[in-house]
C-alpha cells in the first residue's frame, strides 16, 4: 500500500490522481491533501478520502476548513503547509502537482527525506534539476516524471545510459495556433490561447502549449531527468497525441510509446510503478481506423521552443530565468495586461539581460527566479502602459 500527498489536489493532475486512487484502493490510500485557494473542492475531497494531514493557501481558508470538516485532521497553510504534507510520516509517496516554481521546495524535501516524489510540476525540474538529483541520491528519494512524454521514455528507456542512445524525440500536439499565419497568432485572444485541441489542462500549461514553451520546458525537462545533451533532444509535432515519445537508437531505429492521451495513465504509471496493472482508462484500441501525422515543429511562429533549447545549452541557472519570466508573461497574459505575441519577447528579454549563473544551491536559484521575476515584471508593467493597461 501507498500512502500519497497530492500536492495540487483540487487542480487538472490532482483531480485525475483521485480518479488513479479510487480504481486502485487496494494499492493506494491518502494521506495528505494540499491546495491553493479552492477550499470547497478541498472540503469535499476531505470528506471523501480522510487524509490526515491538510493544506490549505491561507490561514484564513484553515480556519474555515477546521469548522466545517466532519473530522480533525492536521491542518496547515502556506509553504510551510505544503512541506508538512511532503514530510507527514504517514507519507511515502508524494504526487507534487502545483503550478510553477512554487512546488521547488516541496519537491526537493521531499526527495531529501526518502520519498517517491512523482513530479507533474515541470518548473521544479527545469529550475533546479540538477539539485532535485542531488536531493534525491542524499535521502535516497526517487524521481518519477508524471508528464506523459517523460513518462513514456522513463518506460521506454528503461534504466538505458545516456550514451547508448542517438536521440530521444518528445511529440508535441502543436497546441491551438498549430496552422495559424503568424500575423494572426500574434493577435491570439485569452479564449483562443484556451482553447487547446487534445488536452483539457490548467490554464498556465495550456498557455505554455499554445506558445510551445510547454515543449521547450519539457525539453530541458527531460535533459534533466535522463542525462541527455540538448542535442540528444528533440521535437516532432504530432496533433493526435497518442504517441508521446521515441527513442532513436544508434542503428537509426526507433522504439515508439503509444497510449490514449489521458494523463491518469502516466499517473498510475508513476505510482505503481514497476507495476502495471489494469486501472480508470481503456486499453488503446488498434480496431478503429486511425491517421497519424508528424511534422517539425515551426520556430518562427514559436520562438519559446527555441528559447529553451538556448536557456539548456547556456546552462546554470539560464533555464531558472526562463521559466520566471514565463511564469510572469503568461498570468500577465491571462489578466489582458499583455498581448499573446508578448510572451514570447518578454522571455527573450529577460534572458538576453539577466546573465545566468551557477546552479549549485537552492539559494542561487531562488535568487535567479527572483532576479528574472523582477525583470519581467518591470518589462511587462512597461509594456502595458502602452497599451493603457495598469
Ligand atoms: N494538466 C495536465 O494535463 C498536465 C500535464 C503534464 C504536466 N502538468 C503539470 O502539472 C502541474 C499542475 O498542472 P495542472 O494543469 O493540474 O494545474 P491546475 O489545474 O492549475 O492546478 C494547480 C493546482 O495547484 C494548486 N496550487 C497552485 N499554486 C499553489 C500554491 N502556491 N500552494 C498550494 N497549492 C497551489 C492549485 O490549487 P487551487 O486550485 O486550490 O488554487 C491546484 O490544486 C503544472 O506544473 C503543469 O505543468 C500538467
Amino acid at each position: 500500500m501507498r500512502h500519497l500527498a497530492i500536492l495540487g489536489s483540487t487542480g487538472s493532475i490532482g483531480t485525475s490522481t483521485l480518479d488513479v486512487v479510487l480504481a486502485h484502493p487496494e494499492r493506494l490510500s491518502v494521506a495528505a491533501l494540499a491546495a491553493g485557494r479552492n477550499r470547497e473542492l478541498l472540503k469535499a475531497q476531505c470528506e471523501v478520502f480522510r487524509p490526515r494531514c491538510v493544506s490549505v493557501g491561507s490561514k484564513a481558508d484553515a480556519d474555515w476548513l477546521r469548522s466545517n470538516l466532519p473530522y480533525r485532521p492536521d491542518l496547515h497553510w502556506g509553504d510551510e503547509g505544503l512541506l508538512a504534507c511532503a514530510l507527514h510520516p504517514e507519507v511515502d509517496t508524494v504526487l507534487a502537482a502545483i503550478v510553477g516554481s512554487a512546488g521547488l521546495a516541496s519537491t526537493e524535501a521531499a526527495l531529501r527525506a526518502g520519498r517517491r516524489v512523482c513530479v507533474a510540476n515541470k518548473e521544479s525540474l527545469v529550475v533546479g534539476g540538477a539539485l532535485m538529483h542531488e536531493a534525491a541520491r542524499a535521502g535516497g528519494g526517487q524521481l518519477l516524471p508524471v508528464d506523459s512524454e517523460h513518462a513514456a521514455l522513463h518506460q521506454l528507456l528503461d534504466g538505458r545510459a545516456p550514451a547508448t542512445i542517438r536521440e530521444v524525440r518528445i511529440t508535441a500536439s502543436g497546441g491551438p495556433f498549430r496552422d495559424w499565419p503568424l500575423d494572426r497568432i500574434r493577435r491570439a485572444t485569452i479564449a483562443e490561447a484556451l482553447n487547446h485541441p487534445t488536452w483539457k489542462m490548467g490554464p498556465k500549461i495550456t498557455i505554455d502549449s499554445a506558445t510551445l514553451m510547454n515543449k521547450g520546458l519539457e525539453v530541458i525537462e527531460a535533459s534533466v531527468l535522463f542525462g541527455l545533451s540538448a542535442d540528444q533532444v528533440a521535437v516532432t509535432v504530432h496533433p493526435q497525441s497518442q504517441v508521446h515519445a521515441m527513442v532513436g537508437f544508434r542503428d537509426g531505429t526507433y522504439q515508439l510509446q503509444v497510449c490514449a492521451n489521458d494523463m491518469k495513465l502516466p499517473i498510475q504509471y508513476c505510482l505503481l510503478y514497476p507495476d502495471q496493472q489494469p486501472g480508470p482508462v481503456a486499453p488503446y484500441s488498434w480496431d478503429q481506423a486511425r491517421a497519424w501525422t508528424f511534422e517539425a515543429p515551426d520556430l518562427e511562429r514559436f520562438p519559446c521552443l527555441e528559447l529553451a533549447f538556448e536557456a539548456l545549452r547556456t546552462g546554470g541557472t539560464a533555464p531558472a530565468l526562463l521559466n520566471a519570466a514565463n511564469e510572469v508573461a503568461v498570468a500577465a497574459f491571462l489578466q489582458g495586461r499583455l498581448p499573446f505575441w508578448d510572451i514570447q519577447a518578454c522571455n527573450r528579454d529577460t534572458l538576453a539581460r539577466i546573465p545566468a549563473g551557477p546552479l549549485g544551491s537552492l539559494e542561487q536559484v531562488l535568487d535567479a527566479d527572483r532576479a528574472a521575476r523582477r525583470h519581467a515584471e518591470g518589462w511587462v508593467r512597461t509594456r502595458a502602459r502602452s497599451f493603457g493597461c495598469p
